[in-house]
């Protein structure tokens, strides 16, 4: 038997994906890119804006003519879009066999079990508890060289624009001995980048043993054999005091980077958005990590047109951007999910008005991305490689920089994904950085 997954969403989901492809592995299913040769197909969806869920359901419409095309065929829908939706997922889209929300992923394997022929399959090679130290984590991986573990689950913030809390629940943190075999396996096959994952990942708090908190997680990882760079997303302002700065600036392979996002720079919007910070806190928590961390790089995620959302509100989001020197930023328009506090009210900035403000926000990024980018030209660069290939007979590779900047590189000889390779920097035409490997 054979899977084929497609996963929507962010790193968290990406990370889930593996989860259930790890139990069909157990199971003795293998991984397929084809989707044509597969029997089962894993579909893990996203909900966080109107446009991800949409993307995610037009898929599962298309698969109506590979589930009638050989029978026996399973469809498997998963994710933060069927914990929303549940049941009326399968009323509008009757060849699914399968929906498993993102809160009940737990019972994934006996859900998945009931799909099965009885006694034909058995997952032996797996222990009950999904978090056991004895699974093997490396069954079926996704994103390598880069390996996604997952910290935490959940979310115990409100938001008030996120439905994120409501289709995958509150906090459940992971024992740091299940993260810590985890990070272990995958560093011992080749993951040498390792990113942790959680929605606010730095309120990590299991409930005993001697690490008490991510700060201690943090340095616990650092030492894992083989992990040569460690990330984590995404931290939560609030939760970034001295005791974590110093956790990412005695660490040596956590990266000079850090995801940490800020939403608005505007303090009335931070306000009504619920996010516990002001604009002066997020700017003082950029200086201090950039105290204990000098030349850290930071990027951000930023909504523009949230309700109620004025022409200055914007302006101190461009001008935060600027203060904090960010480094980059993902933004989006705001978009209502129902059952969320903010999408019981108007959605009162016009579509134009987003559209006008995220072209002036993208341009603003585009233009500081530019000026950091040129900046780097001359300089060596230590880059992992995420894909290579041959072109016109060269070397070529694309990776990132510990900074996170984008690279593409030619190289005299041979390259392969997870090599870390010194890149002197030659130019920077747009966000992507262009060099040469040469040798350390
Ligand atoms: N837990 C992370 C965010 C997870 S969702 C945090 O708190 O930072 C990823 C990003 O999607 C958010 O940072 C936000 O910028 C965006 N987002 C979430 N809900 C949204 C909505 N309703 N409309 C537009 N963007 C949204
Ligand atoms: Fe959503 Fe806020 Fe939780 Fe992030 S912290 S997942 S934005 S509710
Ligand atoms: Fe989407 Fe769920 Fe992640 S809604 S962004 S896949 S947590």
């Amino acid at each position: 038997m054979k899977f084929f997954v497609e996963s929507f969403g962010c790193q968290m989901n990406s990370a889930d994906t593996e989860e259930m492809g790890r139990h069909l592995a157990a199971r003795g299913f293998a991984a397929t890119a084809d989707r044509d040769a597969a029997d089962w197909v894993l579909v893990n969806t996203c909900t966080v804006r109107q446009h991800a869920e949409q993307k995610a359901l037009s898929y599962l419409g298309r698969l109506r003519d590979w589930k009638d095309a050989k029978p026996g065929r399973r469809l498997v829908v998963a994710g933060c879009a069927a914990e929303r939706l549940q049941d009326s997922l399968r009323r509008r889209f009757p060849h699914v066999d399968l929906v498993v929300g993102a809160i009940s992923i737990g019972r994934f394997p006996e859900l998945a079990d009931g799909l099965l022929p009885a006694g034909e399959f058995d997952a032996r090679g797996e222990a009950a508890d999904a978090w056991s130290p004895e699974n093997d984590y490396t069954a079926y991986t996704r994103g390598f060289p880069v390996g996604h573990v997952t910290i935490m689950r959940g979310c115990n913030y409100s938001c008030a624009y996120c439905i994120v809390p409501r289709v995958r629940g509150r906090e459940i943190y992971r024992p740091a001995e299940s993260v810590l075999a985890e990070v272990g396996q995958k560093a011992a096959a080749g993951c040498s980048e390792i990113l942790l994952l959680g929605q606010t990942v730095n309120s990590y708090r299991p409930a005993d043993g001697p690490i008490q908190d991510f700060a201690d997680l943090l340095r616990a990882v650092d030492k894992v054999p083989g992990v040569r760079r460690l990330r984590f997303m995404s931290p939560h302002p609030f939760y970034v005091n001295e005791r974590f700065a110093a956790a990412v600036a005695e660490s040596p392979n956590v990266c000079p980077h850090m995801h940490l996002p800020v939403q608005s720079g505007s303090t009335p919007v931070l306000r009504r958005m619920r996010r516990n910070y002001s604009r002066a806190d997020f700017l003082a928590r950029a200086a201090l990590l950039r105290r204990f961390v000098p030349g850290i790089a930071l990027t951000t995620d930023i909504i523009v047109g949230f309700p109620g959302e004025t022409d200055d509100d914007f302006k101190d989001t461009l001008s935060l951007i600027d203060e904090a020197d960010l480094d980059g930023a993902y933004s989006f328009k705001y978009s209502p999910r129902p059952g969320t506090d903010a999408a019981e009210g108007p959605d009162d900035v016009p579509r134009e008005k987003k559209e006008e403000r995220l072209a002036v926000l993208l341009e603003s990024l585009e233009r500081r991305a530019q000026e950091k980018t040129a900046r780097l030209i001359g300089t060596a660069q230590e880059v992992l490689v995420e894909s290579a290939g041959v072109e016109n007979g060269v070397w070529t590779a694309d990776g990132r920089t510990r900074r996170f900047w984008k690279v593409r590189l030619s190289s005299k000889t041979p390259l392969k994904i997870g090599d870390t390779v010194n890149v002197k920097i030659q130019e920077a035409p747009a966000r992507v950085l262009k060099g040469e490997a040469h040798a350390a």
